[in-house]
């Protein structure tokens, strides 16, 4: 039978997150600081490198591969890489190929998204307000990813889109996303803030919006019913029943879905982390960089799954963000 991943807790990892670049063109509130130091590009792995990695992990189990950032497409040459992938949907060892994308350069990317085998994408958007977006992100333009959405859309890949709960920002807006997402069949998943990374001087807490209070909200004027479908994500799904539209809920401060983890992420020096939540991680890099054959790179990866914690412990619950993760979500991709 096809070789599986199973962590201490028995879960099945079948689910790699890779970042390929800290890098992005916006700077998010919640995500960035203004001024960022990028890593030097010599720490990266190359693309050559990515194949390599990925390809190891799909020969260990892993069949859902999404890749992130920071923002994956800026990353100069990432189409070699997904061109690489494709050989991996072919053999059907990998089942889904995926991004998760800020939007901005999906005009440019679509069409060859769409080649390499990517049928489904995840954007990132938290305001229909073109201000506010400049705003959120500092300086990105809507209208820009708004056409790179339509570009997506045309190509055929289906959209689903994130948005950031976030207090006395978009609580007034939750209706329109929903509307707007309903209006061109896209599925919207709402996300708690997550304490990761210094934004420096930005207040986490004041951010911070919990989805019960948003799905109340919802239920003003919608009668949600609970789904009990997943994806392999860590969203839980309602159905407004007036429309039939699907919301994704990913509340890791409030519901906590640890418990069926599925996943482990990569960062774009090949550092291995087993959680989001927390700091244990392995560095794979170099142990691929200094042998010929794979042998030693599978036998790092193995063993850091045996070391996959439970979960993590982000607690708003303090007035403070506890369980704060030093690293920025852009460092692992989500
Ligand atoms: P699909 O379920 O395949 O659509 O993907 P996804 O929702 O897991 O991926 P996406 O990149 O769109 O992530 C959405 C949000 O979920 C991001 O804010 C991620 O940081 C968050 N997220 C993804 N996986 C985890 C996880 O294992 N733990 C926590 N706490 N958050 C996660
Ligand atoms: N908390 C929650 N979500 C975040 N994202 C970025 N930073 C955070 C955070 N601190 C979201 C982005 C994107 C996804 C990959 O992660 O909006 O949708
Ligand atoms: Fe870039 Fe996404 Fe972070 Fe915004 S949330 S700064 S788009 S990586």
């Amino acid at each position: 039978s096809a070789p599986r991943l199973i962590d201490p807790f028995a879960r099945e990892i079948n689910y790699l997150r890779v970042s390929v670049t800290d890098r992005c063109d916006f700077r998010c509130v919640y995500c960035m600081a203004e001024n960022m130091t990028f890593l030097p590009k010599k720490e990266l792995l190359t693309l050559e490198e990515l194949d390599r990695m990925c390809s190891t992990f799909i020969g260990l189990g892993i069949n859902k591969l999404r890749i992130t950032g920071g923002e994956p497409l800026v990353r100069r040459g990432i189409m070699t890489f997904f061109d690489g992938m494709t050989r991996h949907l072919d053999s059907g060892a990998l089942q889904e190929l995926t991004l998760t994308t800020n939007g901005s350069q999906l005009e440019r990317f679509a069409d060859d998204l769409y080649a390499v085998g990517v049928r489904r994408i995840n954007v990132s958007l938290d305001t229909l307000d073109a201000d506010k977006f400049a705003r959120v992100t500092r300086w990105g333009r809507l209208d820009q990813v708004l056409r790179g959405i339509d570009a997506a859309r045309k190509a055929g890949l289906r959209v689903k889109i994130n948005t950031v709960a976030l207090k006395g920002f978009n609580e007034d807006e939750v209706f329109d996303l929903a509307a707007w997402c309903a209006d061109q069949d896209m599925d919207l998943t709402f996300i708690e803030v997550m304490p990761m990374g210094d934004l420096g001087g930005e207040d986490r807490v004041g951010q911070y919006w919990s989805l019960q209070e948003l799905r109340a909200h919802l239920a003003t004027r919608y009668t949600l019913t609970e789904l009990t479908e997943r994806t392999g994500g860590p969203a839980r799904y309602e159905r407004l029943e007036e429309t039939g539209q699907k919301i994704g809920f990913i509340t890791p401060l409030t519901h906590n879905f640890c418990e069926s983890c599925n996943r482990v992420r990569m960062t774009c020096t090949g550092d291995l982390f087993m959680c989001l939540g927390q700091e244990d991680n392995a560095s794979l890099r170099d142990i691929m960089r200094n042998s010929d054959t794979d042998a030693p790179l599978v036998k790092a990866i193995e063993n850091a799954i045996s070391r996959k914690p439970k979960g993590h412990d982000f607690d708003y619950s303090r007035q403070k963000a506890d369980g704060q993760v030093s690293r920025h979500m852009s460092h692992t991709g989500g």
